[in-house]
């Protein structure tokens, strides 16, 4: 059995948004685990994206994806967040086993479950800010005055208060991903799968979203798996895994 989400962020979400210059916040990395993944091997004729992954994941917890270009990060997130299926290994969410889940479970656990945000391209051009945000809810049923009416906190909460009615193109790109935050966070997910999201940001307004994006996942209870080329992630995430070749070389878990 599922609570229905409430109807607005936590108090503890609108408590600890931004200040974008303030000090970390500290995140638990011993929780039982939201996602088990097992041996994951996944390739492309003959590249070995994946080579035997295992990767647990705490509820709440910040994990951030690291590695050079072409060493299986997007790979790894696709396959965790049931968008690819693996060769062989096995992921489980909350102690599901999405590899053995067909096409619909799979795309509705990813819809209840799950939330996105990626570098770009993902809000409808046409679609003021918090329709974009009530986007998710109106798809799962919920109606259009409600879903806005939780839709809107979540962009009060993320800084952009006065922005509700605002397109896209009409948002700086830093705006424009908080607006993404909000989307994948209405839904109250125990997951938020992250690829590269500030990479089409400058580095001080990537900074601030990376910061905002951990904080308000922190704040909703949600976990969230980030791939980022930036080494200042491991300040806001509890902690860092890199892969090589499709393998983890360094589990990083911040003291
Ligand atoms: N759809 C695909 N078809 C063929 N090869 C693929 C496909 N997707 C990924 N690969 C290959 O698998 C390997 C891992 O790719 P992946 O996209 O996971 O890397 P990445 O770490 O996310 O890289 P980047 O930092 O450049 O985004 C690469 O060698 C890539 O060329
Ligand atoms: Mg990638």
């Amino acid at each position: 059995m599922t609570t229905p989400p409430p109807a607005s962020p936590p108090r503890a979400l609108l408590g600890t948004l931004p200040p974008p210059s303030g000090p970390p916040v500290a995140v638990a990395t011993t929780q039982p685990p939201v996602l088990q993944a097992r041996d994951l091997v996944r390739s492309y004729g003959a590249t070995r994206a994946l080579a035997g992954v295992g990767l647990d994941v705490g509820a709440g917890t910040s994990v951030a994806i690291m590695g050079p270009s072409g060493s299986g990060k997007s790979t790894l997130l696709h396959v965790l967040a049931g968008i690819d299926v693996p060769d062989s290994g096995t992921v489980a969410c909350e102690g599901r086993e999405i590899s053995r889940m067909g096409d619909v479970e799979r795309s509705a656990l990813r819809r209840t479950r799950f939330g996105f945000v990626f570098q770009f391209g993902q809000l409808l051009p046409e679609l003021p800010a918090d329709e974009n945000v009530a986007l998710p809810l109106m798809l799962g049923g919920v109606r259009r005055r409600d879903a806005l009416e939780r839709a809107r906190p979540w962009l009060d909460a993320l800084g952009l208060a006065g922005m509700h009615g605002r397109r896209p193109g009409e948002m700086s790109g830093g705006q424009a991903q908080r607006v993404a935050i909000a989307r994948a966070l209405v839904g109250r997910p125990a997951v938020v799968f992250a690829d590269e999201p500030t990479g089409s940001l400058d580095q001080g307004t990537g900074h601030e979203v990376l910061q905002v994006l951990t904080r308000a996942c922190a704040g909703s209870g949600a976990a969230l798996v980030v791939v980022t080329h930036s080494d200042e992630v491991a300040r806001w995430c509890g902690r860092v895994v890199h892969l090589r070749d499709g393998v983890v070389v360094r589990d990083e878990v911040r003291p």
